[in-house]
């Protein structure tokens, strides 16, 4: 169920296809000097994630687990990868680390980063964007910036069980299950943070539901952000609340 592709220079794809929800959870390996997972999936699925690790490197050589938001998919296994890496550090946002990470039962290192903070991991440099409300309020993306490679979470995700590389415009897909699932308070937020992300322009982009896709896949993703509605609209997981 789970598998392991590479889908960069020492860049791997830990893709899990959930048939309950209808998308896959992936975790992104960088495999360098002082190696980094970004999200870490759920609590149960720790042992599938570590197993999928363990393929490319120990995992006890983590030095970095970063986690974009606090939210069971991104950060259930924290604990446990960072327990078992004797160098590791939790990395997440200075919002998260507050508002979250400090009043939980989280007891290993922690790192708390702002828009433009820089992670040398040996030959690559992952800068941090925070994207407050893109999704939650502690959001933040991974940007690692000698592969023009981005991270950013649960934006441009594409449901169903996807290849570790998508060319297909799922741009109408995409937003159809974010107003059915309502995760998007608002379409402002990420609207200003879809701009900012055309003019990085990254030459990769790593969605943690859906496959990986180039930066000119990316242009149909953000056409249809510009052009569909995507905000909550009232749904929760299809299910209409009261007004
Ligand atoms: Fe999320
Ligand atoms: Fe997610």
């Amino acid at each position: 169920m789970t598998r392991v592709d590479a889908v960069g220079d020492g860049i791997y794809r830990i893709g899990t296809w959930w048939p309950e929800y209808g998308i896959t959870v992936n975790q992104f390996l960088i495999d360098d000097d002082r190696p980094t997972l970004v999200h870490t999936g759920t609590f149960q699925s720790y042992e599938a994630v570590r197993k999928a690790v363990a393929q490319v490197l120990d995992p006890r050589r983590l030095a970095y687990v970063v986690v974009p938001h606090f939210e069971a998919d991104e950060c259930g296994g924290m604990g446990r990868f960072v327990a078992e890496a004797p160098e590791a550090v939790l990395v997440c946002s200075e919002v998260g680390a507050g508002i979250n990470l400090s009043g939980w039962d989280y007891r290993g290192p922690v790192k708390g980063v702002r828009d433009g903070h820089v992670i040398e991991t040996g030959r690559r440099r992952l800068r941090f964007l925070e994207t407050p409300h893109v999704h939650h309020w502690d959001s933040m993306m991974v940007y690692e910036e000698t592969t023009g490679s981005l991270f950013p979470a649960d934006l441009f995700i594409q449901p169903g069980e996807q290849p570790a590389v998508v060319s297909e415009d799922l741009g109408r897909e995409m937003c159809t299950l974010y107003r059915e699932v309502g995760i998007f308070g608002g379409d402002k937020p990420v609207l200003q943070t879809v701009d900012r992300l055309e003019r990085l322009a990254p030459h990769w982009v790593h969605p943690m539901h859906g496959g990986s896709m180039t930066g000119q896949t990316l242009g149909r993703y953000i056409h249809a952000l510009r052009t569909q509605p995507f905000a909550y609209e009232g749904k929760v997981f299809g299910r209409m609340l009261p007004t």
